[in-house]
């Protein structure tokens, strides 16, 4: 993708919506970055960084890490040369806070964000997919026990290891990342609907068919080709 067909999008939703799936198809589709606050902050828990070390003692119960932790590596990231044909945000922004912050550095480097993806679901298939989610610890592929199984049950089909289940995907967790959403991140519905930028999808129905939906949307404003 050239420089001037910069596409930059953020995908807002509570947990479970199906962000990361939905990122996974399109950053495909149209050869983008996929920057996801979530993924950058379990890889430094498993390096053990400063950060991962400071992050888990929120992640771990279902709290957003501080604003200013994730602010910066969002930033360093989309500062590397392989963000500049675009990105896709999944998980951030998720204060407004960081929203600010992150319309500051778009605007220090020229950039847009082009359109703000809310998928919204609703509660009870949140949480059935929360706790059927299975996760790949080499590639990060996001399975579902029943929705998006793979082909060897608890197997992953690339990398062929054992699956695991996230730690905050434990119900309680899972109950205090829904209060978090409600208290912290919605109000960013708002914040984006008034700059014109908000599309709502519905994102109970299948991943194949929200990509579809997706997909023909981003055609038809013209925001891809
Ligand atoms: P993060 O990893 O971003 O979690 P999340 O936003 O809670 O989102 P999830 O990954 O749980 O859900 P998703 O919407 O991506 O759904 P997915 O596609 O995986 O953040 C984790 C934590 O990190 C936070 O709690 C916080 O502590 C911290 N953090 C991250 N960003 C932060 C920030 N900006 N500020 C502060 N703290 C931050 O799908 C879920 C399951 O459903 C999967 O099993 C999938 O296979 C299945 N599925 C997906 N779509 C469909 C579909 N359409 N039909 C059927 N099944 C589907």
């Amino acid at each position: 993708m050239t420089e001037e067909k910069q596409f930059n999008l953020i995908l807002l939703g509570p947990p479970g919506a199906g962000k990361g799936t939905q990122a996974g198809l399109l950053v495909n589709a149209y050869d983008l970055l996929h920057v996801s606050t979530g993924d950058m902050l379990r890889s430094a828990i498993k390096e053990g960084s400063a950060t991962g070390l400071k992050a888990q003692e929120y992640m771990s119960k279902g709290e957003l890490v501080p604003d200013s932790i994730v602010t910066q590596l969002v930033v360093d990231r989309m500062g590397k040369p392989d963000a500049s044909g675009g990105v896709i945000l999944d998980g951030f922004p998720r204060t407004k806070p960081q929203a600010e912050a992150l319309d500051n550095s778009l605007k220090e480097n020229g950039r847009t964000i082009d359109v703000v993806l809310y998928v919204n679901a609703s509660l009870d298939v949140i949480i059935q997919r929360l706790t059927g989610r299975r996760v790949c610890p080499e590639c990060g592929m996001n399975y579902h026990i029943t929705n998006i199984p793979p082909r060897k049950e608890g197997v992953c089909d690339t990398c062929n290891v054992d699956l695991f289940q996230r730690e905050d995907d434990e119900p309680e967790t899972v109950k205090n990342r829904l209060v978090v959403y409600e208290k912290s991140t919605k109000d960013l519905i708002g914040y984006y609907r008034e700059k014109g930028l908000l599309e709502e999808v519905n994102g109970d129905i299948s991943a194949e068919e929200l990509f579809e939906e997706v997909d023909s949307l981003f055609r038809g404003e013209g925001l891809v080709k």
